[in-house]
């Protein structure tokens, strides 16, 4: 598997490097050839893609043994190519259990009978040798149900960080006021705790010492002698503790340890760190760190994925081509050199994951290299093997010390790895053997290239690549969490900059102005940065001074934190030939300009509100109190009042989708219609009484604490109303014969007609329109792109906002049979919906998860009808982005709207009938009937 890894990082090409990929490696696993019995290499698949059926090659297809491998392009993206590859998965017959997929740089593994989104394993192809035992089912001596070995490497480097983290937290309690000598010695322990698992001090040295100490009660003793003797460049032979020090032992500091503190210390040397990540202990670690309160699960880090989209652009995939490129071995030489001399910043380093990750793709790319060198033989036995890829060309600013020093670990841990892992290779190939002097220790000096300072006010060192994730804070928080003082300072030292600038713009700026010509860079930012201040001050800054962005991911949710987007960019300061990837809902699309919006389609920051849309579109009501409703702690009991002209069935977004509302909604006490109190509680009683216990106490509360705002006293002058019910809209809507609704947040476009017996809730938008024709535009397939470009996004859903519909221009002039088209369409959509659904026994989300099928569905049919004849009634021109088309067509009617031109706005056009069958009927989900 050593050789077959360097053998990878040479990169198999031309049109068989799947087949041979694949063969290569089942030879590692003993099969001759690489052609077992069973195995189909490769293997065609006829299968349904988008309503066609097409073939479609895998590397391999081992039925017996429901194994399928997927060797993708180099430069495929996994997360991405996995979803292509699980839809083909799922249509076989069996249907795979294990999958493997690879680029031929990284592997992930995943096991369909237990997770079909996330891989069970996810490694470098180097990492091979070390999870051999994760592919039971490539092995000769199998047996059906064997299970794959797999050690969760990040399970285990969150466990042993948590441990880590609570170690520290319990000396810094002992110690309090002594916070400098605390980071320091964690930091030491930490170091020594990593180097007896990889090599760097004698197997279980550390941990025997603790063992021992606790015996002879003088563990600060024996911690005080290992890290003076780490710290002591010549001590006799034969000397056991090597020569450590890299500035972080220069001062030994040891500190007293109770009994707690020992056995946390002690828990955490038993952990095996041969399988910590540093990266992900690192910034897991520093997340503990920076906020005590979190734990180490619920903290979250920058996954190695992520880290990849701003190092593969900017730093791997360019090397890569000159590496390919390269066409005689003085070419070669000449690139190695320059491969030793690249310089990486990571100008917002934290604990120094974006630098690990770097430097141990420079690593992997001095392997590519030294492979493609092989091919001449002049250089057999003359290759030195040894890393020539240092620590100190790698710079990390940060303002946070304890970062710092961790960066600093973390770098030379890289080192260590990383020769560990080229000895392995090079050990692999006989006469490779010098690389017997391991150069990890004395572990480098970082001090000049972490620096703790303030990286918006200090000199950035001059390198070729700068890469990081720097802080983000919204503009409108800075002056609240950083100061007057330093706001002042900002503004003086970035005077382009406006006010109400995301903290990350100020490091897009500045890296950029720190390039030289045709330097790269790779940022990860808010998804703030593509519209309004924060995208002036960011990327139409690096566009407007000579930068070309090279390869973006629009916008993607950050795992662990549901309330951020983000943005990654990579780009290079001068011009960049395209085509340029782009990837917006985790599709890669290849344009030949990667705008500054970083989206497809143009610009939809750039709409206008139209006039005639400022009315026919509300929010549902907004309780303010859970007493209104029926369940729940503070809800009222159904039984007694159940039928009674004042409870109302409530329509949620979640109980349409769920399909509850025809069969178990929810109920809420209505006596909106009641002018006084007296009034309320003769048409309430007992339900008036339950809230009056409830609401006026909670409102009466609120309102003379002072605290609130005047919302309160307002609502105390009519209590037993809802807090927020949207009186004005629904009189609005009162000669309607049913509601149109969709809900907030959703996946999906759901428009539905409800009964207007309902009180539809916060959770959902109402529209005033109950006909065809409206609820065929709302549904279409252009009214959910505009959804997706206006709206916002919550985790990984789209947030049905006022935005959407103020600025959506609708048909402005459909001709009847257009309407009548639309009409037409929706009716029989909705009625294939309730066929399904009826049928099926299925809730309205279920019937759209099943129709997420490859082929044909009824369903799929039915909106694709639908779409063609809002299509039409637009007269939007074929092979146009629906996006782009709504959008010229807002700017023409606003226009329009300002010249004082009419225009149409939402709704059935005025001079239609409203009750001709063609746009009109009478379908809407009915409440349960209420037997008396
Ligand atoms: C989003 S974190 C990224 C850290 C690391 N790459 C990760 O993914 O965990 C941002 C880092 O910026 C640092 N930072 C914040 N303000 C800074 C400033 N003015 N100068 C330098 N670093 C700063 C923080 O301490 C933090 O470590």
């Amino acid at each position: 598997l050593q050789q077959f890894a360097l053998g990878a990082a040479g990169g198999y090409t031309g049109r068989d490097a799947h087949l041979a990929f694949t063969t290569h490696l089942l030879e590692c696993f003993g099969w001759k050839d690489g052609r077992p019995e069973g195995a189909e290499i490769p293997r065609l698949l006829a299968i349904a893609d988008g309503g066609k059926h097409v073939e479609r090659e895998v590397a391999l297809w081992w039925a017996e043994r429901r194994t399928l491998m997927e060797v993708a392009a180099h430069d495929a993206v996994l997360d991405f190519a996995w979803k292509d590859l699980v839809r083909v998965c799922l249509q076989l017959d069996p249907i795979p259990q294990y999958v493997v997929l690879t680029n031929q740089r990284d592997l992930q593994l995943y096991d369909l009978a237990r997770d079909r989104e996330a891989p069970r394993l996810a490694i470098r192809i180097d990492d091979l040798p070390r999870y051999s035992e994760a592919f039971p089912f490539f092995t000769k001596e199998w047996t059906p149900g064997a299970v794959p070995k797999i050690v969760n490497v990040e399970k285990v480097s969150e466990e042993v960080a948590d441990l880590v983290a609570r170690l520290y937290r319990s000396v810094h309690a002992e110690h309090t006021g002594r916070e400098k000598d605390v980071i320091r010695f964690t930091l030491q322990c930490i170091t020594a705790m990593f180097a007896e698992d990889i090599g760097l001090l004698p197997k279980n040295y550390f941990t025997s010492l603790l063992y021992n100490g606790a015996k002879s009660g003088d563990i600060e003793r024996r911690l005080g002698e290992l890290f003076t003797q780490m710290n002591t460049a010549d001590l006799p032979a034969p000397r056991v503790v090597p020569y450590f020090n890299g500035g972080l032992f220069t001062d030994v500091v040891t500190l007293r340890l109770g009994d707690t503190q020992v056995r946390a210390l002690t828990k955490a040397a038993e952990a095996n760190w041969t399988y910590v990540d540093p990266h992900i202990f690192g910034s897991v670690f520093q997340g503990i760190m920076n906020d005590a309160e979190r734990h180490a699960s619920g903290a979250h880090y920058t996954a190695h994925d992520d880290i990849m989209r701003v190092v593969g652009p900017t730093i791997v995939e360019p090397w890569r081509k000159r590496i390919q490129v390269a066409a005689s071995l003085k070419e070669l030489t000449e690139l190695r050199k320059q491969l030793f001399a690249f310089r990486v910043l990571d100008p917002a380093c934290g604990s120094g994951n974006f630098l690990y990750v770097a430097f141990r793709e420079l690593y992997r790319l001095d392997t590519e290299l030294l492979s493609r060198m092989r091919e001449f033989p002049s250089t057999a036995g003359k290759l030195s093997w040894n890393g020539g890829i240092s620590t100190v060309n790698f710079y990390g600013i940060d303002i946070n010390p304890f970062a710092v020093e961790l960066a600093k670990v973390t770098l030379n841990i890289a080192k260590k790895i990383a020769f560990e892992e080229r000895k392995a290779q090079a050990f692999a190939l006989a006469g490779q053997v010098e690389m017997d002097i391991d150069p990890s220790l004395p572990l480098d000096n970082l001090d000049k290239n972490i620096v703790c300072a303030d990286a918006l006010f200090m000199d950035w060192p001059e390198v070729d690549a700068i890469v990081g994730n720097p802080p983000f804070l919204s503009g409108t928080k800075i002056r609240g969490e950083l100061g007057d003082e330093y706001l002042q300072r900002m503004l003086e030292g970035f005077p382009s900059i406006e006010g109400r600038t995301d903290l990350c713009a100020y490091w897009f700026q500045r890296a950029h102005d720190r390039l030289s010509d045709s330097g790269k860079a790779g940022l990860v930012g808010t998804s703030g940065i593509r519209v309004g201040k924060t995208r002036e001050a960011s990327l139409d800054y690096i566009v407007e001074h000579g930068g070309t962005i090279t390869n973006a991911v629009s916008s993607r949710v950050w795992p662990g934190e549901s309330s951020v987007d983000v943005s990654m960019v990579n780009w290079v300061r001068g011009p960049a030939d395209g085509p340029h990837p782009l990837i917006v809902d985790g599709e890669t699309f290849l344009v030949d300009r990667i705008p500054t919006h970083l989206q497809l389609h143009a610009d939809a920051s750039e709409t206008k509100d139209i006039v005639a849309n400022a009315a026919g579109m509300a929010e549902g009501v907004s309780f303010g109190h859970a007493a209104f409703r029926s369940g729940g702690p503070k809800g009222f009991s159904l039984a007694p009042v159940r039928g009674k002209p004042f409870i109302r069935p409530v329509a949620t977004g979640d109980d349409l989708l769920r399909g509850r509302l025809g069969t178990e909604p929810d109920y809420c006490i209505d006596l909106s219609s009641c002018l006084t109190e007296g009034e309320a509680k003769a048409a309430g009683g007992e339900a008036f009484d339950h809230l009056r216990e409830h609401v006026y106490a909670t409102v009466k509360g609120r309102a003379d604490s002072g605290k609130e705002t005047d919302h309160y006293k307002s609502w105390l002058r009519y209590w037993w109303k809802p807090h927020w019910g949207r009186e004005e809209f629904f009189a609005s809507v009162k000669d309607r014969s049913r509601l149109l609704v969709c809900p907030k947040v959703s996946s999906r476009s759901a428009f539905a007609f409800v009964s207007k017996l309902f009180v539809p809730t916060d959770t959902m938008k109402v529209f005033a329109f109950d006909d065809d024709y409206s609820f065929g535009v709302m549904q279409s397939r252009l009214h959910w792109e505009w959804t997706k470009a206006k709206g916002s996004r919550v985790r990984a859903d789209i947030q049905y906002t006022v935005a959407v519909w103020r600025t959506l221009p609708w048909p402005q002039d459909p001709t009847d049979e257009q309407v009548g088209a639309v009409g037409g369409a929706s009716q029989k959509l909705r009625q294939v919906r309730a066929d399904l659904m009826e049928q099926n026994g299925w809730s309205l989300r279920a019937l759209y998860q099943a129709a997420e099928v490859e082929g044909p569905h009824p369903l799929k049919d039915a909106q694709t009808e639908l779409d063609e004849a809002v299509t039409a009634a637009y007269g939007m021109p074929p092979n146009q982005s629906p996006t782009t088309f709504l959008l010229e067509l807002n700017q023409l009617v606003a226009e329009d709207e300002e010249q004082a031109r009419k225009v149409r706005g939402p709704g059935l056009p005025e001079h239609l009938d409203p009750n001709d069958p063609r746009w009109t009927s009478a379908d809407c989900i009915e409440p349960p009937k209420v037997e008396n």
